[in-house]
């Protein structure tokens, strides 16, 4: 067997067989196989598909390319939440504290940006301090004594994943049903977690765009999750637009932030609220999502959240004074606000280009080795369905240079689209997947 025969077989849309979907993922995992052939067999699988069975297969051998977590030392169910990934979307950040405010651990592996999308690890470490790189016997003191840790998966872990998604980020083979749903489910499976939430996007900003094709990613997931025996509830959220208002890594700790100090609501809070309260329902603490809602409204109002947050940030080794004046966060060269200039109401966002923009800042890597700027991104007060006078404030800009802040002026303009007639508003969530079905909204 050789990568060239599998890239062939691929290429011309034939189902490869479980040994040689382990070939090539012990050859990403050990790095036996050149970079050149891994991406081109990402590129035949984002072209030519996976049948149910293949995906299965690549996502049983992504989990045993390393070790399996074990968290049975930490009591309690352990519920893990992943997001497909969008913009402006730090639901982590929120919920992850609220959560764990309400008594449910959290251990919890998050990834780096990729594509259009941002990445937790690259939030968090704008913190300065802050670490994400943690053994795994530190992570789990670390949550028996905080109730919450937010980390890399670490090497050991999935490390087919690894190569394969840092890959994926460079080569424009993201958006691939299989490789989404195989990425996500052999680290969740890996991680060692008892249940898991999945946050499927649909919209503009998603990785799967249309409503269809995100349900189908949620049900293949779901799938995933029977098989391997964890109860996974997928639900199917919107992002049409930037779901907070904040673009960027240290923006987007600083929103959370916000909304953890009670200063800021909106669809970001609203999102966490939902995902939380299904952790929480699949953690046994409560007999249903509005119970859950209920208990982390609580765990908000009294500040329990922000507080879990700063322990965890403190535990990691970061400042976390930040929590209490949000400008210790890294703070750009440049910064710029800009007036909408016309008038009209916002009728739709390409969010995936206003994801763009931020990686264009700075934000984000266009390649592997590039190396961020936490500071830069945007703040984007508007959401579809607003009025807009030439006075209002379109967006604050947050960048390395004045030239990149006109670039990056020029992409949020072409990314608005502004109309005479009101639009439908969307809506946060679509639908909720479960082994039980699909229930619409
Ligand atoms: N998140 C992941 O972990 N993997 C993907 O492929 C997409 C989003």
């Amino acid at each position: 067997m050789n990568m060239v025969e599998l890239i062939t077989k691929k290429k011309l849309g034939q189902e490869l067989s479980q040994e040689e979907i382990n070939y090539f993922v012990m050859g990403a995992a050990e790095k036996t196989v050149p970079d050149y052939q891994l991406a081109a067999m990402l590129m035949a699988i984002r072209l030519n598909g996976m049948t149910a069975k293949e995906t299965t297969c690549l996502t049983l051998a992504m989990r045993d390319s390393g070790d399996v977590a074990d968290l049975s030392a930490i009591e309690g169910v352990k519920v893990d939440k992943h997001s497909t990934g969008g913009v402006g979307d730090t639901t982590t950040l929120v919920l992850a504290p609220l959560v764990a405010a309400c008594g449910v651990p959290v251990a919890k592996m998050s990834g780096r940006g990729l594509g259009h999308t941002g990445g937790t690890l690259d939030k968090l470490e704008s913190i300065s301090g802050l670490t994400v790189e943690i053994s795994e016997e530190d992570f789990i003191r670390q949550v028996k004594e905080t109730g919450v840790s937010v980390i890399g998966q670490t090497g050991a872990l999935a490390p087919a994943d690894k190569t394969l998604y840092a890959l994926r980020d460079v080569t424009a083979t993201v958006d691939s049903l299989p490789l989404i749903a195989s990425s996500i489910m052999s680290k969740k499976l890996a991680s060692g977690s008892d249940a898991i939430v999945l946050d499927v996007k649909t919209g503009s900003g998603a990785i799967m765009q249309t409503l269809e094709g995100s349900i189908e990613l949620a049900q293949a997931m779901v799938d995933i999750g029977v098989l391997a025996g964890k109860p996974v509830t997928a639900i199917v959220t919107g992002m049409e637009q930037p779901l907070g208002t904040h673009v960027g890594n240290a923006l987007e700790v600083k929103d959370a932030i916000d909304v953890l100090s009670g200063r800021t609501k909106g669809a970001l809070l609203e999102v966490s609220l939902l995902l939380g309260s299904h952790m929480l329902v699949l953690a046994g603490r409560c007999e249903t999502p509005e119970e859950g809602v209920k208990l982390l409204k609580e765990a908000l109002d009294s500040g329990a959240g922000l507080e879990k947050l700063r322990s965890m940030i403190k535990a990691q080794g970061g400042d976390s004074r930040v929590c209490d004046d949000v400008s210790l966060l890294p703070q750009p060269a440049v910064k710029r606000t800009v007036k909408a200039g016309v008038s009209g109401y916002v009728a739709a966002m390409d969010t995936m280009a206003l994801g763009l923009a931020a990686q264009a800042m700075g934000a984000g890597r266009i390649q592997k080795t590039d190396v961020l700027d936490y500071s830069v991104g945007y703040v984007l007060p508007v959401r579809i369905g607003d009025l807009l006078m030439p006075e209002t404030d379109l967006a604050v800009l947050y960048a390395r240079s004045e030239a990149e802040a006109d670039k990056a002026e020029q992409a949020i303009r072409n990314a608005l689209v502004i109309s005479d007639e009101k639009p439908e508003l969307p809506k946060l969530c679509y639908a909720i997947v479960t082994k039980d079905g699909v229930q619409r909204f």
